[in-house]
């Protein structure tokens, strides 16, 4: 019987039996493709004579605790994973071409591989001399890492087979090639079959497999969202092409914490941990400059300080610019309409932007009042103290609310050499020596205080 094709979004996935232009489960645009379905055997009305098998619960209580994770050695890689690498667990890495996926997993492996675990590195877009090449640069030559250049999917799962490592890299997953699906490598299918053959295989035999993924332009991995379903770990590799910073950023992991992230410095032989990134995020701050404040935040179960730098300016256009890097557009017109509507300070007529600094990406609403610091101290044209962090949520009545972790990021600032802190009166009260508090209950009397409106 010949299949009829099918439509399948390459956004969201869903399938359709018919092309048109905007997606109507995910309202993206121009994102349907058509695709062969996967072939399978003929279908059959009867039930399969194998059962699955299923046992109690309380059976596997009896069995040992479950086997320790092994760790890399890199330490912000450890911690992103929750603690080190899973047995059998299945990890998908995302990331824009060029920010340096391939680098930091070939680092990786040779650190799981120096600690003793066997490992291969299946590159389906270097040759293996390339490859060579780049472990060269990184100085891992000496490291035990089996490198194979390959991108059929059925020569990969055989090679695993043999070999049974204990971590497999695939890089990338958009280049893998299932040759029993008919679409062509990079394909939703194709994606979609390589990523499933993969991980089941791998689960099936013990073997932990990273797959990485590359991302589009609005932001996903190519390919259906479903690969991030397949997976138990979904990490993000980020950073601006400026700067020499990268962030591994957990957005979905079953062994640990989502929204851990780990800091690496670009370097000319690899990536470098970077083990204070508050420090460094906050190395570039000079003299006290209007529309700059210092927000204390959490990432993960780490504290970290980031400057958010702001300028306001008068506009010549009918509708002024709200121009945001690193922290959600949305969020900034809440806080201006808090301002204007609570305070009674206008931003109309003016140009608004707001960035921060060092390419760091934030979506916590504690940092609600350091983006009201910075954009008020902007506006009126004055610098806040250098020694001062701020944090704090703020809600549409103008209250502060109090944020979660405040003594770690009070501790944090602390220690990187902050004499003062602004923050919601709400809360634990804490007491850290050599930081005085400045406590408000809402955005007026915060406005009144530091800036006399
Ligand atoms: P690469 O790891 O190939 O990126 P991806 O796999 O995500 O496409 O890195 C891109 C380029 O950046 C490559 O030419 C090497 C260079 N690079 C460094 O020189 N130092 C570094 O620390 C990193 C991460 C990359
Ligand atoms: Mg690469």
């Amino acid at each position: 019987m010949a299949k009829n094709p099918s439509f399948t979004c390459t956004a969201c996935g869903a399938h359709s039996t018919k092309w048109s232009g905007r997606c109507d489960s995910c309202g993206q645009w121009n994102s349907i493709i058509e695709e062969r379905p996967l072939s399978s055997g003929p279908a059959s009305k009867s039930l399969g004579t194998r059962r699955g098998a299923s046992v109690t619960l309380s059976d596997l209580g009896t069995q040992e605790s479950p086997p320790p994770r092994s760790e890399s050695g890199l330490n912000e890689l450890d911690r992103v994973l929750g603690g080190g690498l899973v047995p059998a667990s299945a990890i998908l890495v995302g990331g824009d071409p060029g920010i340096g996926k391939s680098t930091l997993l070939l680092q990786a492996t040779a650190a799981f591989a120096r600690k003793g675990m066997k490992t291969i590195y299946v590159s389906g877009e270097e040759a293996s001399a390339q490859i060579r090449m780049r472990a060269a640069r990184l100085n891992l030559m000496d490291a035990p890492v089996q490198i194979a250049a390959e991108t059929n999917l059925r020569d990969i799962l055989t090679t695993l087979e043999a070999e049974r490592p204990g971590l497999v890299i695939i890089d990338s997953i958009q280049t893998m090639w299932a040759d029993n699906v008919e679409s062509a490598p990079g394909s939703v299918s194709q994606v979609r079959a390589a990523a499933h053959e993969l991980t089941s295989f791998a689960k099936r035999m013990g073997i932990s497999v990273i797959l990485v993924g590359h991302v589009t332009k609005d932001g996903q991995i190519a390919g259906p969202r479903v690969v991030e379903h397949m997976v138990d770990t979904v990490l993000y590799f980020e950073g601006e092409r400026g700067h020499q910073f990268r962030i591994l950023r957990a957005v979905k992991n079953r062994f640990g914490p989502a929204d851990e992230i780990g800091v690496f410095e670009m370097t000319g032989s690899g990536l470098a941990e970077v083990t204070n990134p508050s420090a460094l995020f906050l190395s570039e701050r000079g003299d006290p400059s209007p529309g700059s404040a210092v927000f204390a935040g959490i990432e993960g179960t780490r504290p970290l300080l980031v400057e958010f730098q702001a300028l306001v300016a008068p506009s010549s256009l009918s509708q002024p610019r709200r121009t945001v890097v690193g922290w959600d557009g949305g969020r900034l017109s809440m806080i201006l309409a808090v301002l204007e509507a609570r305070c009674g300070i206008p931003f109309a007529g003016l140009d608004v932007y707001l960035n921060v600094a060092g390419g760091m990406k934030i979506s916590e609403p504690a940092a609600d009042l350091a983006v009201a610091a910075a954009l008020l101290s902007a506006r009126e044209d004055t610098s806040l103290p250098t020694d001062t962090v701020i944090f704090g949520e703020i809600s549409l009545s103008g209250a502060l609310r109090a944020a979660s972790q405040g003594e770690n990021r009070l501790k944090e600032a602390q220690k990187l050499g902050f004499t003062s802190a602004i923050i919601p009166s709400g809360g634990k009260s804490v007491d850290i020596p050599g930081l005085s508090l400045n406590r408000f209950g809402d955005l007026t009397g915060f406005v009144g205080d530091m800036f006399g409106a």
